[in-house]
C-alpha cells in the first residue's frame, strides 16, 4: 500500500486503472481536500504487487486483496474510488466487503458487464502480451485512453507509457482475463446505502459520459463530467478530480 499523503481518520482509498499502477494517483493525491489519509494500492501482478502469487484470475481476489491490505494497515473503514479497473474491483469490494466501504467514487468506470466482442477481445490480447511476453499490444493504450488535449501534452503521452512499460505482462494479461470473467454488478451499486461519486472525463472512449449517466442513474445521482479530459482523468485533469473525491470524503464520514 502506498501513503501517497498521511492524514487522520477514515482513509480515501485509490484504486488504479489497467494497465497501470498506483503511480496514476501520484497528482492527485496531494491535491485532496481535508486532512484524510489518502492511499493507493497496487492491484495483484501490477506495481509493486507484481510478485504477488496469482489466484484465477477474477477481481473478487483483487477485492480481497484489497481488503487484507487495508486489514493489515488496521483501516476497518474506507471511502474507496476507483478509475476503470479500479472501479470493477471498488464495487467488488462493496459486494464483498461490504462494511468495509463507507462512501464509492466510480471514475471512468461502469458497472455493467463486457458485451460479448470486448470480452472476446480482452482474452485475445491476454494471451498475445502472454505469447509475446511483452506488453506492446497495450502500448496504444497510452494515447487511445487519452482526451485530444491530453494527447497534444507529450509528457503526459510519455509519463501513460512508462508506466505501461514497466507492468509485467503476466499481471497485465492476469488482469485482462480477470476484467472479462467479472459479472455485471449494477444490484450491487443499486444496494450500496452509502454516498456515491460517478465522474467522467467528457471525452472518456471506453466509459462515454451517456454511460457514465447511466451508472449515476442507478443511485439517482449525476454524473461529474470534467471538461477537456479523457479516460484517464486522474492523470489529465487531477484537480477536479481531487476536488470531487475530496467531497465525496466530506458526505462520507461526516
Ligand atoms: C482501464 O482503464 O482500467 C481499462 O480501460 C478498463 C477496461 O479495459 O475496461
Amino acid at each position: 500500500m502506498h501513503v501517497l499523503r498521511p492524514g487522520t481518520g477514515t482513509p480515501l482509498v485509490l484504486l488504479h486503472a489497467f494497465p497501470v499502477d498506483a503511480r496514476l494517483w501520484e497528482d492527485v493525491a496531494p491535491l485532496v481536500p481535508g486532512d484524510a489519509p489518502v492511499l493507493a494500492v497496487d492491484l495483484p501482478g501490477l506495481g509493486a504487487a507484481r510478485d504477488v502469487t496469482l489466484p484465477e484470475p477474477a477481481l473478487e481476489a483483487s477485492a480481497d486483496a484489497v481488503a487484507a491490505v487495508l486489514a493489515d494497515a488496521g483501516h476497518a473503514r474506507a471511502v474507496v474510488a476507483g478509475l476503470s479497473m479500479g472501479g470493477y474491483v471498488a464495487l467488488a469490494l462493496v459486494e464483498r466487503h461490504p462494511d468495509l466501504v463507507v462512501g464509492l467514487g466510480l471514475l471512468d468506470t461502469k458497472a455493467t458487464a463486457d458485451p460479448e466482442d470486448a470480452h472476446a477481445n480482452r482474452l485475445r490480447v491476454a494471451d498475445v502480451v502472454e505469447r509475446s511476453g511483452t506488453v506492446d499490444e497495450v502500448l496504444p493504450m497510452a494515447t487511445a485512453l487519452l482526451g485530444d488535449a491530453t494527447r497534444a501534452r507529450p509528457e503526459v503521452v510519455s509519463r501513460v507509457e512508462g508506466w505501461i512499460r514497466s507492468q509485467p505482462p503476466a499481471g497485465v494479461a492476469w488482469s485482462q482475463r480477470a476484467m472479462a470473467a467479472r459479472p455485471d454488478r449494477t444490484a450491487v451499486l443499486a444496494g450500496f446505502g452509502g454516498p456515491v461519486l460517478v465522474l467522467v472525463g467528457e471525452q472518456d472512449g471506453p466509459t462515454p459520459v451517456e454511460v457514465a449517466r447511466a451508472t449515476a442513474a442507478v443511485v439517482g445521482g449525476e454524473p461529474v463530467v470534467v471538461p477537456g479530459a479523457g479516460h484517464l482523468t486522474a492523470v489529465e485533469t487531477p484537480e477536479p478530480v481531487a476536488a470531487a473525491l475530496g467531497a465525496l470524503v466530506v458526505r462520507s464520514v461526516p
